[in-house]
C-alpha cells in the first residue's frame, strides 16, 4: 500500500508524521472520507467543499491548492488499484512545539491514504441492515465541522459495539436525534415520507445526505427536514443511516427493539440502488 505524506507518496508501512504535529497533539486537524465506485471518487467536488468550510471555520490554510488535491487523491487511489473502497485525507495545523495557540508560520500537514473494500460484502450488510444504540449527545455544539476529534464518537460506536450494535445515534437533551457516530440519520413515515434533521442544527452536513435529496426526488420521494423522537423512528416505516461508506443503510433494530418488521425496507433499497446513478 501506498499513502501521500506532505508531498511524498511512500510505502504505508514507512508513512509518518512528526511526534509535535498538531493532529497528535490537539486533535487540530480535519478530514473526509470519500467512497470510491467503479474507480472514481464519489461526490469529490462537494467533499472538497465541505473540506474548504472546515478548514476556514478553524483558520487553517490549504496544504496544496485547491486544483492540486483531487490530482492527488486520484494518484493515491490509483498507485493501491483501489476501483472500489474508500480515500482518506487529513489536514492538520502542522507541526510546532506544544502550545495551545496558533503558531506562526506553520505550513499545514496533509495525508492521504486508501483503502480496497469489497462492493459484494457491502450489499450483503444492506441486506441484512444494522441495528443501532442510542447514546446521550456528549460531542461539542461544532459538529458541522468535520474534526479528527473524534472521542465521543469513538466510545459510542464501542459501547454499541459490545451492546451488539453497528452504529450508535447521538440523542439530544429534548429526546431528538442527532446523528450517527459516523453517519446521518433517516427515518420514513408510515405515508412514505423520508425525514431527516436540519443540517444547521448540530449535526455534519453528509454529502451522502446531500446526494440523497436528489435521488429522492428523482424517485419522486418527499423530504422533510425536521428533528425526529427514538420513539418516532421505532414506530417508523423504515430507518436508514447515511455515509460515504455506508451509503443507505437500512436500521432494523433500534435499542433491542425491531423496527417495523425487523427487516431492511424496500425505499431504503431503492434508494441505495438509484444513488450510484445520480452520484458523479
Ligand atoms: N463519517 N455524521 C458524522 C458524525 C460522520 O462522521 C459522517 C461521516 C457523516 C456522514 O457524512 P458523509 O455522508 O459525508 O460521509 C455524518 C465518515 C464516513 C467517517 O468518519 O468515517
Amino acid at each position: 500500500r501506498i499513502a501521500y505524506v506532505n508531498g511524498r507518496y511512500v510505502a504505508h508501512a514507512d508513512a509518518f508524521v512528526h511526534i509535535e504535529d498538531r493532529g497528535y497533539q490537539f486533535a487540530d486537524g480535519v478530514y473526509e472520507v470519500c467512497e470510491v465506485a467503479r474507480g472514481f471518487i464519489v461526490d469529490m467536488p462537494r467533499h472538497l467543499g465541505r473540506l474548504n468550510r472546515s478548514l476556514t471555520e478553524l483558520s487553517i490554510d490549504w496544504p496544496v491548492t485547491r486544483g492540486v488535491l483531487p490530482i492527488i487523491l486520484r494518484e493515491v487511489v490509483r498507485r493501491n488499484h483501489v476501483t472500489d473502497g474508500l480515500v482518506y485525507l487529513q489536514v492538520t495545523r502542522g507541526v510546532a512545539s506544544r502550545d495551545f495557540v496558533f503558531p506562526a508560520g506553520t505550513k499545514p500537514s496533509l495525508v492521504v491514504t486508501a483503502r480496497k473494500a469489497d462492493p459484494a460484502a457491502a450489499a450483503k450488510r444492506a441486506e441484512g441492515g444494522i441495528k443501532v444504540l442510542t447514546v446521550p449527545e456528549n460531542r461539542w455544539d461544532r459538529v458541522d465541522i468535520k474534526s479528527v476529534g473524534l472521542l465521543p464518537n469513538v466510545l459510542a460506536k464501542q459501547k454499541a459495539k459490545e451492546a451488539g450494535a453497528q452504529e450508535a445515534w447521538f440523542i439530544d437533551a429534548d429526546g431528538t436525534v442527532k446523528e450517527g457516530g459516523s453517519s446521518n440519520a433517516w427515518i420514513i413515515t408510515r405515508d412514505g415520507v423520508l425525514v431527516t434533521r436540519p443540517a444547521e442544527h448540530g449535526i455534519l452536513r453528509g454529502i451522502t445526505r446531500t446526494t440523497l435529496f436528489e435521488v429522492a426526488a428523482k424517485l419522486g420521494l418527499k423530504i422533510e427536514e425536521r428533528g425526529f423522537s427514538v420513539a418516532e423512528a421505532k414506530a417508523a416505516r423504515e430507518v436508514f443511516i447515511s455515509s460515504a461508506t455506508t451509503i443507505a443503510m437500512p436500521v432494523v433494530a433500534i435499542d433491542g427493539a425491531p423496527v417495523a418488521n425487523g427487516h431492511p425496507g424496500s425505499i431504503t433499497l431503492s434508494l441505495r440502488q438509484a444513488f450510484f446513478d445520480v452520484a458523479e
